[in-house]
């Protein structure tokens, strides 16, 4: 009932008294109060004035099943999910529903993470309420030394549904996602695979939305879209803008098995290219300018000593007008 509540309070920008609600769904005047008692539970903003009635803020930002199942308008990606209030890491979650025989684009949400991981063993700070962590389970039909891209169309894909929200992001090659020379994505792909086919891959993605600041820590580093735009943003609208935009960039990147055709768009929001970069590295330091990517999704580096070196993986800082490096 409380749903259905919810549903007449969203199709009405007004407010709606506790009268005629009860009367919609034949239930008494003390009926509707304990329904929307619920629902301001469920997290939901509802005003409630005395003689005026029920009003819902349009901007309420609550992740559950029912707000996950009614903003997704992909075709597969998401059509299946779980949203957990808590759970270690959405992508260790992934993984183990991975065993079980679930779709391709199954999607894990999480409220809190308590091991959120990040790239390189570190870890992933997670704000509950402010911030999205999810992680989706593909099972590409490719070989396992053609799925390097994959992470590549991943940064790209959330970088374009940041510009078509009016948010001005770059991604740090491989797939840090940049705003204004700060961190507000991060992305970890993970493979499960036989020598010669992938079983599963999960790509989990951090999106930092609607945080106001960050510790001594990470606040040289860290930003959120709320902090560089000033826009409050409702995480499921940011969820479905990303996996619109990785669905298609995925189906593309599977019917023409490369990375070829992303290239140029990749490059034009690579904050990388043509910039000096200084490889992040135990074994050996590099560095040079970024001069372009591979079609097997490589950073191609080029300094005085040699003419060009290109890197798989690893982590690159890179140079910024400033002469910052981030
Ligand atoms: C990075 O180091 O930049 C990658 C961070 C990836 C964080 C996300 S949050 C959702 C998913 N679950 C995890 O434990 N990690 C990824």
């Amino acid at each position: 009932m409380n749903y259905k509540i919810l549903e007449l309070l969203k199709a009405n920008d007004t407010f709606v008294s506790g009268e005629e609600i009860g009367k919609i769904f034949n239930i008494s005047r003390s009926a509707v109060w304990k329904n929307i008692l619920k629902l301001k539970e469920l997290g939901y903003d509802i005003t409630s004035v005395t003689k005026k009635g029920y009003f819902l803020n349009g901007s309420s930002d609550v992740l559950n099943d029912y707000e996950i199942k009614n903003s997704l308008t992909t075709e597969t990606f998401g059509k299946n999910f779980l949203c957990l209030e808590e759970t270690d890491s959405t992508n260790e979650e992934a993984k183990r529903q991975a065993q079980n025989n679930i779709p391709e684009g199954f999607l894990i949400t999480a409220k809190r993470q308590t091991k959120g991981k990040g790239r390189l063993g570190n870890s992933w700070s997670h704000s509950q309420n402010s911030a999205l962590a999810f992680s989706i389970v593909l099972k590409p039909p490719l070989i396992p030394t053609d799925i390097t891209p994959l992470t590549l169309i991943t940064g790209l894909s959330v970088c374009e549904a940041f510009r078509k929200i009016g948010v001005p992001a770059y991604v740090k090659w491989p797939n840090d996602i940049i705003i204004n020379g700060k961190k507000a994505v991060g992305i970890l792909t993970e493979i499960s695979c036989e020598i010669e086919k992938i079983s599963y891959v999960v790509i989990g993605i951090g999106v930092n939305i609607n945080q106001s600041s960050f510790d001594d820590e990470l606040k040289e580093r860290a930003t959120s879209l709320f902090m560089e735009t000033g826009r409050i943003f409702k995480r499921t609208d940011i969820l479905n803008a990303i996996l619109n935009e990785l669905e298609k960039n995925y189906y593309e990147f599977i019917r023409t098995s490369g990375f070829k055709g992303f290239i140029e768009k990749y490059e034009s929001l690579c904050l990388n290219i043509g910039k000096n970069v200084k490889a992040v590295s135990k074994v050996k330091d590099i560095s040079g300018i970024a001069v372009g990517i591979s079609q097997k999704g490589e950073l191609i580096v080029k300094n005085e000593n040699t003419d060009a070196l290109s890197f798989v993986s690893g982590e690159f800082s890179v140079r910024l007008q400033d002469g910052k490096y981030i």
